[in-house]
């Protein structure tokens, strides 16, 4: 069977692992990698061995001789990107966050049902084994009904280079909760299965980086003298038509104990259980005790822990895509919503 021809939009820290993936994957041959800087696209298609490279993401889009795309760059570009490649007949692999509001990623959506050819959001961290082991243990019953979720990813200082397309709202839409903030509302809804958030009430903040402090140094693009303007911590309550909750925190610069925080945890009427480390919490005996296991055993979802390889067998119709369109919409939803609550300091109606 002729591989798959993958081109890869985007050649900054993310694609760094990204290309040398791909290109060690025997389904795969990664032929094009492009970027506006040619210096990061050369640098990155010499040490993966990419034939081809271009200056611009349209370039790309427009050789016929590539299959299917994987999305890695500023967050002002996904929609736009994501939906010409769809539209030129390319599976498209978005990393996240989805688009820069639930209707740009409605019209990513809608080119990928017109085009027949798959998009998925690049949930990565779904994969790890913890959440693979946690996502198992609730669906085979063993939490009862999970009836509350909190997720949290907080860093202490842990901002992207500021000054970077990271920092400002023009090109990434939004800060700590929509670059980590949205891997862990991902998770939450996944691990809980629950996607019909009816309301959320939710805060985002900038009160520290835009004084310079806390920066963690993320990224490859080039700093600026762009003024921080997008939110440094988000906090937010999620409400589910089932009557469920998932709270959600999210920070790159807080005021903590802990440099960095992350993960979700899970009540439900059987049991509970979090992700880092990976752990479930029950009573014992009837008498009183209580158990806690350390790394239970349960059958992993995947045989592999990658979102490519994922997608790749997706592509073959060998493996169901693990993150559907429908979900990342509801993620992106939730998002907009956690905006709009901020913006006018009421709950928002989300369904
Ligand atoms: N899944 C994860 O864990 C994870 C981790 C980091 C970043 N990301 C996502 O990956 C994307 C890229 O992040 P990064 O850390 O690699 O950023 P980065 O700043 O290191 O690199 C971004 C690259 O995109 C290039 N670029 C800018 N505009 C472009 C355009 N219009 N077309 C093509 N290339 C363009 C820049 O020149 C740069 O090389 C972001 O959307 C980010 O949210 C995901």
């Amino acid at each position: 069977m002729s591989k798959i021809r993958f081109g890869i939009i985007g050649a900054g820290a993310i694609s760094q692992g990204a290309a040398i993936e791909l290109a060690g994957m025997a389904e795969v041959e990664v032929v094009a990698i492009a970027d506006p800087s040619l210096e990061r696209a050369n640098a990155l298609a010499d040490k993966a061995k990419i034939a081809k490279r271009y200056a611009s993401g349209e370039e790309l889009i427009a050789d016929p001789t590539i299959d299917a795309i994987y999305v890695a760059v500023p967050n002002k570009f996904h929609a736009p990107l994501a939906a010409a490649a769809l539209k030129a007949g390319k599976h498209v692999i978005l990393d996240k966050p989805f688009a820069l509001s639930l209707a740009e990623a409605e019209g990513v959506a809608a080119a990928a049902k017109s085009s027949g050819k798959l998009l998925m959001l690049g949930m990565n961290q779904r994969f790890a084994q913890p959440m693979q082991r946690i996502r198992r243990l609730v669906m085979d019953g063993v939490l009862g009904e999970v009836y509350h979720g909190k997720a949290f990813w907080v860093r202490r200082a842990g901002s992207p280079k500021q000054g970077t397309w990271f920092t400002r709202k023009e090109l990434a839409g939004g800060g700590a909760l929509l670059d980590i903030g949205v891997h862990v509302l991902d998770l939450g809804c996944w691990l809980m299965g629950n996607w019909k958030p009816v309301a959320v009430t939710g805060r985002a903040y900038t009160k520290l980086g835009q004084r310079g402090l806390g920066e963690g140094g993320w990224g490859m693009s080039e700093k600026t003298d762009a003024p921080f303007d997008v939110d440094d911590f988000a906090t937010a309550l999620i409400t589910f038509a089932d009557g469920a909750t998932l709270s959600l925190d999210a920070s790159w610069v807080l005021h903590q104990k802990e440099g960095d925080r992350n993960g979700v945890q899970l009540h439900g009427s059987e049991g509970g259980a979090t992700t880092n480390p990976c752990e479930l919490f029950r009573f014992g005996d009837g008498k009183g005790s209580y158990r806690v296991d350390q790394n239970p055993f349960a059958e992993p979802l995947w045989a592999h822990g990658s979102r490519f390889r994922n997608f790749v067998l997706a592509i073959l119709g060998k493996e169901a895509p693990a993150v559907t369109v429908a979900e990342s919409l509801v993620v992106q939803k939730i998002i907009d919503g956690i905006y709009e609550s901020t913006r006018t300091g009421r709950e928002v109606r989300l369904g």
